[in-house]
């Protein structure tokens, strides 16, 4: 009677006879958990040596891990072990998991990223206060100028996901003149490049082409981003726009085999470049989203340990 009810709730339910399987409730059952089978033949998770233990000398147990379902899934799992009933309560918490990695890494990197430039802004516009003559208030004012068109920046990114996941950004068709933007993506990296002493070469003979060139700014933006981000100290950078590429190149870190199909997932970071750079994750989410929207293919060649090429293919 009761284990009918219990198959209206999100947990899994299941009563044990020894280590096996008694009962399970609805949703533990279409995890795998069927009566009359050993519990350990339906999932699997790093410390089930620990959990055993307890089952087989009767001890409360509690943890919360990765759970590896036999039957294909896995999940982020708080298990509780209920010596007095024989039962095991198992509840899905990836998605709050997920939303709490989200919020830490999302805000980490935001205020990381608008401290720095803020900072700039504020600092040179109180010495603009201090000083009276006229000649002394020009560098100021321009760095405060240029800080602050870089938080502009870090907040059109914003947009730009926040757009992206609501989907309603609408492309402008544009003429631009493709250098103009390249200079604003180096100068938008200044501090990176010459801190890390990368020569970024530019190569275009395009004085002028057609797309939006915000779209273009921020694809290139994040490509840039990256290479530098991921290049050894004193190497160099090679960016390409010809009227039907954008290439960019680097001679860094690489992309492991195993993770070149996860690059394009929102906040996945490479193991490497997790020990290399800061970053949220988002950049290649962002520049996937874009070339959809602008119909462009995005190509990569990586070599782990060797370089990574992006390509953007815009015909
Ligand atoms: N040029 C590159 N060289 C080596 N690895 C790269 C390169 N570009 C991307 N990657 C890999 O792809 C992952 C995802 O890149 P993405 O730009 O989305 O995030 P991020 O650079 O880690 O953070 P963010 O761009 O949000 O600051 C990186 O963490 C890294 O592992
Ligand atoms: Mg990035």
């Amino acid at each position: 009677m009761i284990f009918n009810t219990l198959d209206y709730i999100n947990e899994m339910i299941i009563e044990l006879d020894g280590s096996k399987i008694k009962r399970a409730n609805k949703i533990a059952k279409l995890h795998g958990f069927k009566e009359n089978i050993e519990i350990i033949s339906v999932f699997t998770f790093n410390e089930i040596d620990e959990f055993i233990s307890c089952l087989i000398n009767k001890k409360d147990y509690f943890i919360e891990t990765t759970v590896y379902f036999f039957h294909g899934s896995s999940k982020f799992c708080k298990i509780t072990f209920l010596k007095d009933d024989s039962t095991i309560v198992i509840e899905d918490k990836t998605e709050k998991e997920l939303i709490k990695q989200v919020k830490s890494d999302f805000i980490t990197s935001l205020s990381h990223e608008l401290r720095t430039p803020l900072s700039v802004a504020k600092g040179n516009l109180f010495l603009i206060e201090d000083l009276s003559r006229e000649s002394n208030l020009k560098a100021p004012i321009r760095k405060a100028k240029k800080a602050i068109s870089r938080i502009e920046r870090i907040l059109d990114q914003l947009t730009m996901l926040s757009m992206a996941e609501f989907g309603n950004y609408m492309i402008k068709v544009e003429l631009f003149e493709p250098e103009k933007i390249f200079r604003d993506v180096i100068m938008d990296l200044e501090n990176k490049i010459k801190e890390k002493n990368i020569e970024v070469i530019f190569n275009s003979k395009l004085e002028f082409m057609q797309g939006d060139p915000f779209i273009i700014y921020t694809i290139l933006r994040n490509l840039v981003s990256n290479a530098i981000k991921y290049s050894h100290k004193n190497s160099r950078v090679y960016v390409k726009i010809s009227k039907s590429e954008i290439v960019v190149e680097d001679y860094g870190i690489g992309i492991r085999e195993q993770e070149k199909n996860r690059i394009f997932e929102r906040f996945f970071r490479g193991t490497d470049a997790k020990k290399y750079a800061q970053g949220s994750g988002l950049g290649l989410a962002i520049v996937k989203y874009l070339c959809e929207l602008a119909n462009y293919k995005i190509e990569f060649d990586s070599k782990w340990m060797v370089g990574t090429k992006f390509i953007i293919k815009m015909d």
